[in-house]
């Protein structure tokens, strides 16, 4: 009732009287000024007025399972979430889920981490109330060389999400880092269990710098967030939720072809290396070459001085710009 009451107050142009959330969940008055009086303990400014009802005036930045739910339209994607205000890494929760009953499209997410993980066997630095950690555990019915793919179509709809919301550009660093203003605003790190030709499952975890403001100095010209590149204050339960929905609606697409073909356009879009000069970085070799996007399996292709175009698979190299970062 709690997540329905808060969609209501969400969803309502200006009061909605007691009786009528009275009526719509057959409940007493009492019943409905509890959770009215739970909300407002949770941080939310509800007004109250004799004769006209309740009023939402500001909703808090918090992590709630109610908070996502209330702003969720998604068929599957998120819709059975787990909410922690402290763990240790939401990828690693969300893979003892996937052992046991964890279901398909279901959403661990944490306010803070004590053992981020990021790529390449870094930590990720994940500071509580202002940031997103989350990941999402899919039982995808595909083969194990397909699952590269799915951190293609996360990074894709993070970037989507990230535009929707806060009006300013968001790009892709290949394969799935998120980049605004020539900075990472979100690193995504995929996880999975797999037979020879059977997935157990996936999990594939997002960590973005939202409300963020300080950064150690050795990142600083390389990362940032959210606030910082563009001045803006969104709500994390509302940028989860609009993840959420562009991943299921892009993730139907990536099956109903079992590749990026579909894809592949809105995701070169995205592509802040596309046509630049980037220096790939192979076990032992690096060359430089020029990005010219990327095939149906999500592998980039470069061209090479001599005109030879290479197909690079994530996961064994990095790119980076010539100059820097990008
Ligand atoms: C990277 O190195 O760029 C990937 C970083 C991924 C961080 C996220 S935060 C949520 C999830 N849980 C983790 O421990 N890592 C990922």
């Amino acid at each position: 009732m709690k997540t329905e009451i808060l969609r209501l107050l969400q969803s309502a142009d200006g009061y909605i009287s007691g009786q009528q959330l009275c009526d719509r969940f057959q409940v007493s008055r009492t019943a409905v000024w509890k959770v009215v009086e739970q909300l407002k303990k949770e941080g939310y400014q509800i007004e109250a007025v004799r004769n006209r009802g309740y009023r939402l005036v500001k909703s808090p930045d918090v992590i709630s399972k109610s908070e996502i739910l209330s702003r969720l339209h998604t068929k599957w994607a998120g819709q059975s979430i787990v909410c922690y205000e402290e763990v240790d890494s939401t990828n690693t929760q969300a893979k003892t889920a996937g052992e046991n009953q964890g279901c398909h499209g279901m959403l661990v997410v944490a306010d803070r981490q004590n053992a981020g993980k990021g790529r390449r066997g870094r930590s990720w630095a994940s500071p509580p109330g202002t940031n997103i950690y989350m990941t999402l555990l899919l039982k995808p019915e595909i083969l194990p060389d397909q699952a590269s793919m799915l951190t293609l179509v996360m990074a894709l709809s993070v970037a989507e999400a990230i535009e929707e919301e806060y009006g300013h550009p968001a790009w892709i660093k290949w394969p799935n880092d998120i980049v605004v203003d020539n900075k990472k605003v979100c690193g995504i790190l995929t996880e999975m269990s797999t037979e020879i030709d059977y997935i157990n499952y996936v999990v594939i975890g997002v960590g973005i710098n939202v409300r963020q403001e300080d950064f150690p100095e050795e990142l600083m010209d390389k990362a940032t967030s959210l606030k910082n590149a563009c001045g803006k204050e969104v709500l994390r339960s509302q940028l989860i939720a609009d993840v959420m929905e562009r991943f299921e609606q892009n993730y139907e697409a990536f099956l109903e072809r079992g590749s990026l073909e579909l894809l592949k356009e809105p995701y070169e879009k995205h592509l802040v290396n596309m046509e630049r000069q980037v220096k790939v970085m192979e076990p032992g070799h690096e060359y430089e070459a020029s990005a010219r996007g990327i095939d149906n399996r999500g592998e980039l292709l470069v061209e090479l001085p001599d005109g030879t175009v290479k197909r690079i698979y994530a996961g064994e190299v990095s790119v980076r710009g010539v100059y820097g970062y990008i």
